[in-house]
């Protein structure tokens, strides 16, 4: 089996601000800039899948307020572009409802996609479904930006297997909605019921290929009646059945023995070359001088047994992880580290999301899968006893 390495695009950032048809035209406009490669050159556009090829474009627009936001950016002052491309009704009708993907190119080179869906018929949960993740503002936002980050920095292909562990109301099934093709198997689990209904009722009703099921999972901030132990589940799937696994904002609320019972899980349940995006909070020098200062959003002052929490009484309100020890679980399993992007939310100044993302594989090697063998047979043995306690 190949490894799939995804291509790193060159260090961007941008922002996609208007997408809307008006008179026949599609208008795109938004601001675009790289940390050191110079000015945005020309851009690809994908739309519904399509390439789109006939447009025009303004590049080099001022930006004073992108300059001001992001001084370090070559070219910040001149970062904003605008582009119109022409379309028929046929085309017209094509790409409502779809996701648009700009390709900045820098010098030949690949920027950071810039995303957006255009016209989307898919309905948002209400706000008290969104506040219950803690996504009352940016559920498409969020959506949007991770899908960038599955595409180039997990390398999903939209014809991939996909598991959303802890997917709450579906926010990351929102945007791969539009991205994976109908083929592609997407399952999503969460312990929250509201949450995978609303996603059953609203996702699964137009994307059949979309499965959300409910698990009745302990944890105290967010299914505090469960019934099941996180560190007993059998991950409902079979062994080797998914490309591409993601939990976005979970690890953040696992004490560690969920989470290294988790990544055991992630292990069986991928194929041999599959790729695991997490994101997490790194205890580390940084992390942690920063929150000394008290600037962090979270302060993971609270030490519980090998974890790192905000509050001594709900633990899974925000729990980090001492970043050589996390390494040290994901590499016994026989991962390999991929990436490794840090977060704003201890407010570090270089940064790629709000908080940290960690992509890894699974190993395809036949010898270091051999070395894996004795410890699956371990666990096997382990899940056994546990069944027939049960
Ligand atoms: C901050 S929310 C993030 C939800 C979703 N991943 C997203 O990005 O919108 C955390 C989610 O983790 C879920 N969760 C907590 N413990 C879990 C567990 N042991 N297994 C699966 N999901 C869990 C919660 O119910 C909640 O939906």
């Amino acid at each position: 089996m190949k490894t799939i390495k995804p291509t790193e695009p060159i260090q961007t950032r941008g922002n996609l601000d208007k997408v809307v048809i008006e008179n026949d035209v599609l208008h795109l406009a938004g601001w675009v800039a790289s940390v050191d490669a110079g000015p945005v050159e020309g851009f690809k556009i994908v739309c519904a899948g399509k390439e789109l090829t006939e447009f025009v474009m303004a590049l080099g627009l001022d930006s004073p307020d992108v300059e001001e936001m992001f001084p370090n950016l070559d070219c910040s002052e001149k970062a904003r572009f605008h582009i119109n491309v022409f379309l028929n009704e046929q085309q017209q009708e094509q790409v409502r409802n779809s996701l648009i993907v700009l390709t900045p190119l820098f010098e030949g080179r690949k920027g950071c996609l810039l995303l957006d869906l255009l016209e989307p018929s898919l309905p948002l949960p209400d706000s008290d479904l969104r506040g219950f993740i803690g996504a009352n503002v940016n559920f498409t936002d969020a959506a949007i930006e991770f899908l960038g980050y599955f595409l180039q920095k997990g390398g999903l292909k939209p014809t991939e297997n996909v598991l959303d562990i802890g997917c709450g109301a579906g926010r990351m099934a929102y945007a791969l909605a539009y991205y994976l093709a109908p083929t592609a198997r997407y399952e999503g689990f969460d312990i929250a019921q509201p949450l995978i209904e609303w996603a059953r009722q609203n996702i699964t009703a137009r994307f059949p290929n979309f499965n959300f099921r409910q698990v009745d999972i302990y944890n105290k901030l967010y299914n505090p009646d469960g019934t099941l132990q996180a560190t007993e589940f059998a991950f409902p799937y079979e062994d080797e059945t998914f490309d591409f696994a993601l939990l976005t904002s979970v690890f953040t609320h696992l004490p560690s023995e969920e989470v290294r019972h988790y990544l055991d899980e992630i292990e069986r349940v991928l194929k041999p070359g599959g790729r695991c995006l997490c994101t997490v909070l790194l205890h580390n020098e940084e992390s942690q001088k920063l929150m000394e200062a008290g600037k962090s959003t979270a302060n993971l002052v609270y030490q519980i047994d090998d974890y790192f929490a905000t509050s001594p009484d709900v633990p899974e309100r925000f729990i980090g992880f001492q970043e050589d020890l996390l390494m040290k679980w994901i590499c016994d399993r026989g991962f390999t580290l991929q990436g490794k992007y840090y977060g704003d939310w201890c407010r570090r100044t270089e940064f790629t999301s709000h908080q940290d993302i960690l992509v890894f594989q699974k190993d395809c090697s036949f010898v270091s899968r051999m070395r894996m063998f004795p410890k699956k047979i371990y666990r096997m043995f382990q899940s056994r006893n546990m069944n027939e306690k049960a």
